[in-house]
């Protein structure tokens, strides 16, 4: 990924930044895109991994719809060239500003999350003399055996409408006359990287299409979220796809004629991006010798909040390699990187490289201490 020009281009900028690699995010757009096409599903893209305009702006040249849990994210979308009539909002908590300039702009769906919301979208819709397009997202109560804070599809999660209230939510529906019923959609959560959890969830959708289908409730669109994990071992290996689209190709029933969504964030954008960030000191600790990095969790945060794991590499020594804590500059103490991390030896000014940055890493950035907000680089530029 770095070659001695882009080094050269890279140490010549002011750290910390986002690097982008434009050529790999579009391999990997093509493949997913092509995989998905070969098989009859649509992707949409999580607007929420990377809303840089750039990025964005790419993405959706592959033709790719837009997920988005902000009307924030669903104006953006819509600005980066993501038609509308492809774009859904999903999120527990919009709000009524949220619902009605969506109804105005006219998106293909809510993901509608509780009873009430799915009340207050419909009064919305009636007072604007709209009919609301929803699907139903459904808890569908599957373990995604990933990290803790970003499993979502339990029943101990906020997100979607429990099982066992469906039937009183359908018989809510049958009164409304303002929500066209669409489908329905899950997410389990993220970073899933058994795929053996995503046979699970096409299980439950099975039963749950036969439950709704007798009911009169048949789904015009399933839309299975997304949650597809990365190698952040090796940022240069590409998601599994072929494999990932070939478990729902193979285990979702065949009498399903619904149309067949994605919503995937992270696969897309984390290997195509990294933080850039110089050395600023090397420290000798008590049992340790600490990295002092120019960029820390205000940059990147996911190793603070969920001690994520991203390779480090040092783009400027070729030593003999050594141990070290790598950490930011903010004043916390779990602003660290990574402990014990073996690097080629370490000095002041040298270039390193967080890779697999480019999901849930610029969008996640921070002011805290009153930082700036980091800038990006692209390969093209
Ligand atoms: N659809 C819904 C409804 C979601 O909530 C998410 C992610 C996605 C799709 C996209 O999932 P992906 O394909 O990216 O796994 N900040 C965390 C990740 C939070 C994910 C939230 N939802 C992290 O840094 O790991």
């Amino acid at each position: 990924m770095f070659t001695r020009e882009t080094k050269e281009k890279l140490g010549s900028r002011e750290t910390p930044f986002y690097y982008y690699d434009l050529e790999m995010l579009k391999e990997t757009l093509s493949v997913a895109s092509g995989e998905a096409a070969n098989r009859g599903y649509n992707v949409h893209y999580a607007v929420k991994a990377n809303f840089n305009p750039v990025i964005m702006r790419i993405i959706a040249g592959y033709g790719l719809g837009a997920d988005c849990v902000s009307c924030n994210e669903v104006e953006h979308a819509i600005a980066c060239g993501f038609p509308p009539h492809e774009t859904v909002f999903a999120g527990v908590g919009k709000s009524d500003r949220e619902i009605e300039t969506a109804l105005k702009i006219g998106i293909k769906c809510f993901n509608v999350e509780s009873a009430e919301e799915l009340e207050v979208i419909d009064s919305i819709a009636g007072r604007m003399g709209k009919k609301a397009s929803v699907a139903l997202r459904i808890n569908p109560n599957v373990e995604a055996h990933t990290i803790r804070h970003i499993t979502t599809g339990t029943d101990e999660n906020k997100f979607g409408i429990r099982i066992t209230e469906l039937d009183a939510v359908l018989e809510l529906m049958k009164e409304m006359e303002n929500v066209h019923y669409r489908g329905i959609h899950f997410h389990i959560g993220s970073q899933i990287t058994d795929l053996h959890v995503f046979r699970n969830l096409c299980t439950r959708i099975n039963e749950l299409w036969q439950w709704l289908t007798d009911r009169g409730f048949e789904p015009e669109d399933i839309n299975v979220g997304g949650g597809l994990g990365v190698n952040y071992d090796d940022p240069d290996q590409f998601p599994p796809f072929a494999d990932y689209f070939d478990i729902f190709k193979n285990h979702l029933d065949s009498n399903i004629h619904s149309t067949i969504s994605f919503e995937l964030g992270r696969s897309l954008t984390a290997n195509c991006g990294s933080l850039i960030t110089k050395v600023l000191y090397v420290k000798p600790g008590a049992s340790e010798t600490f990295v002092i990095l120019d960029a820390g969790m205000t940059e990147l945060m996911r190793p603070a909040l969920y001690h994520a794991y991203h390779r480090i590499e040092n783009l400027t020594s070729e030593g003999p390699e050594k141990k070290y804590t790598v950490v930011g500059p903010i004043c916390e103490s779990t602003d660290t990187f990574g402990k014990f991390i073996a690097l080629p030896e370490t000095r002041r000014g040298d270039l390193i490289a967080i890779r697999s940055a480019g999901a849930y890493g610029e969008v996640m950035a921070s002011r805290y201490n009153m930082r700036s907000l980091p800038e990006s680089l692209f390969s093209e530029e």
